[in-house]
């Protein structure tokens, strides 16, 4: 997030066949590349169970990756693949393997005159966590003759008590100065923006607090179904998936206090005191839905108990709304709604801050509500901007008020907006902590939604195609033109 130097390092990705891999990691570094951003030597050593691939079948499979992303005709894809890819066949249930592995590294660094600043990125399934750090560390791989970097993907754990393992497994053998937690929400350009929003103006600040903010609604829809991801979902569902970890960060994010510095540190930590501040949420305060067939927009969509992986009686949630109470002395009593579900009419991930009604509903006897709020709502996508909303007096007899907005677009100013795996792979290049999870956020998340895990409320169904069960509408007043801006 700031603008660290880069330096030469090697960059190894544990998964180098994985679905991330090809979809994400290997666009977002040759786009970096072709940008301009990677002007030291970069390295990228890449390692997978296969055994089938060498060096240049690898790259064959990297060149049909960049294809399709559709980079292929910037830059010079063939030449970068030659010039900064290397694969490495890796069991992860052998330490000979990884012994092979370090070896692997030292040749490269030596061939290559690369200091000795090494990235493990582990683009794995999250089962595989535990023994490859162990294999990193049994092979003395925690540590290098330079810098060494451990990216961890999510999900980070399942629960509190999986989350805390996982954190002593790494701790084992990296500092935690050294460990770097994927939540791609918070590399994206409109969720870094919360912050300098917040901090870099001053008008909004003394308003963002309970006497003046009636609620805030965190909204993070998806039209997609679960698609092929079935056997991984029926064991996740909304709540682990997206919940506990991007809603809650970006719940951070919009009530955190102002850090100290603009540090990672010192925001982290703030983040984390909010989400000390947040008291379990109990099943009643939380409503659960799954897709049933439906249609949204023009596409028919089966069931989510029909997708392949899903079980025929799956009560997994596709579809979460809950109500969090922030216990400082900045939110106290003010509720802060999470939504999020999947085969809803339309894509859309939203902050609405509710101000408060005026005192005085003077414009009730002349036929209008007693309460006409302002809402401050940033669209963190898609057209991602942000719109103040206020009354204004329409011109001419009878009285009439009428809701403007005041409106700003990232497209029109900036044009297109990086992708948040380019933003993340920088900073952790660069040595940035600031948009990755710390141990103690990970697991004070976890922390907030362990009854809902024990005591999940009961499933109920939504045709796809609707914004999930109408039970949620009555639990958050939803859908009111106050809270939700689609
Ligand atoms: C992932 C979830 O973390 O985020 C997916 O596993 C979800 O289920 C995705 O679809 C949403 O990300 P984005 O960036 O498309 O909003």
């Amino acid at each position: 997030m700031n603008n660290h130097k880069l330096e030469p390092h090697l960059f190894v990705v544990l998964g180098a066949t994985s679905d991330l891999m090809r979809r994400k990691l290997l666009p977002a570094l040759y786009h970096l590349q072709a940008k301009g951003y990677l002007k030291e030597r970069l390295l990228i050593l890449g390692a997978s169970r296969r055994t089938d691939l060498d060096d240049s079948s690898f790259r064959a499979l990297a060149l049909e990756a960049l294809e399709e992303a559709g980079l292929a005709k910037m830059g010079e894809p063939l030449a970068w693949c030659a010039d900064c890819l290397h694969f490495q066949p890796l069991d992860p249930g052998s330490p000979e393997a990884f012994r092979g592995l370090a070896e692997r590294i030292l040749n490269l660094e030596q061939k290559y005159g690369l200091p000795g600043h090494r990235v493990f990125y582990l683009a794995l399934p999250p089962g595989a966590f535990g023994a490859t750090v162990a294999g990193l560390g049994e092979a003395g791989l925690h540590l290098g003759p330079g810098w060494t970097r451990l990216v961890v993907e999510k999900p980070f754990g399942q629960d509190l008590p999986s989350a805390q393992d996982l954190n002593r497994q790494i701790h084992r053998y990296f500092d935690e100065s050294q460990v770097y937690r994927i939540d791609h929400y918070l590399g994206k350009e409109t969720v870094q923006n919360l912050l300098i929003f917040r901090f870099a103006n001053s008008i909004f600040e003394p308003l963002w607090h309970r006497n003046l903010v009636k609620s805030v609604q965190i909204t993070v829809a998806e039209s997609q179904s679960v698609g092929r991801r079935g056997g991984y979902y029926d064991q996740t569902g909304a709540l682990r998936d997206m919940v506990q970890n991007h809603l809650t960060q970006l719940l951070a994010l919009t009530a955190m206090e102002a850090p100290v510095a603009f540090t990672p540190d010192a925001i982290r930590n703030e983040k984390a005191k909010v989400l000390q501040a947040i008291g379990p949420v109990h099943p009643e305060h939380a409503v659960y839905g799954q897709y049933g067939a439906g249609r949204v927009g023009d596409r028919e969509v089966r069931a989510y108990r029909q997708e392949p992986g899903a079980a025929a009686d799956s009560l997994t949630e596709t579809f979460v709304a809950l109500k969090l109470l922030i216990n400082d002395w900045r939110w106290q009593g003010v509720p802060f709604y999470l939504v999020t579900g999947k085969c809803l009419p339309t894509r859309l991930t939203q902050i609405a801050v509710t101000f408060s009604c005026p005192p005085v509903p003077f414009f009730q006897p002349y036929g209008f509500g007693s309460c006409n709020p302002n809402v401050l709502v940033f669209t963190l996508q898609p057209d991602e901007g942000f719109d103040l909303h206020f009354e204004v007096k329409s011109p001419g007899e009878p009285l009439h008020l009428k809701t403007q907005r005041l409106r700003y677009r990232y497209g029109e100013v900036f044009g297109a907006l990086p992708e948040a795996y380019e933003t993340l792979l920088l900073d952790i290049m660069a040595g940035d902590q600031t948009l990755f999870v710390r141990a103690d956020e990970v697991e004070l998340a976890w922390r907030i939604y362990a009854k809902l895990l024990e005591n999940p409320p009961t499933t109920l169904f939504y045709p796809a195609g609707i914004w999930g069960p109408p039970a949620a509408e009555q639990f958050m007043e939803w859908p009111d033109p106050t809270v939700l801006y689609r």
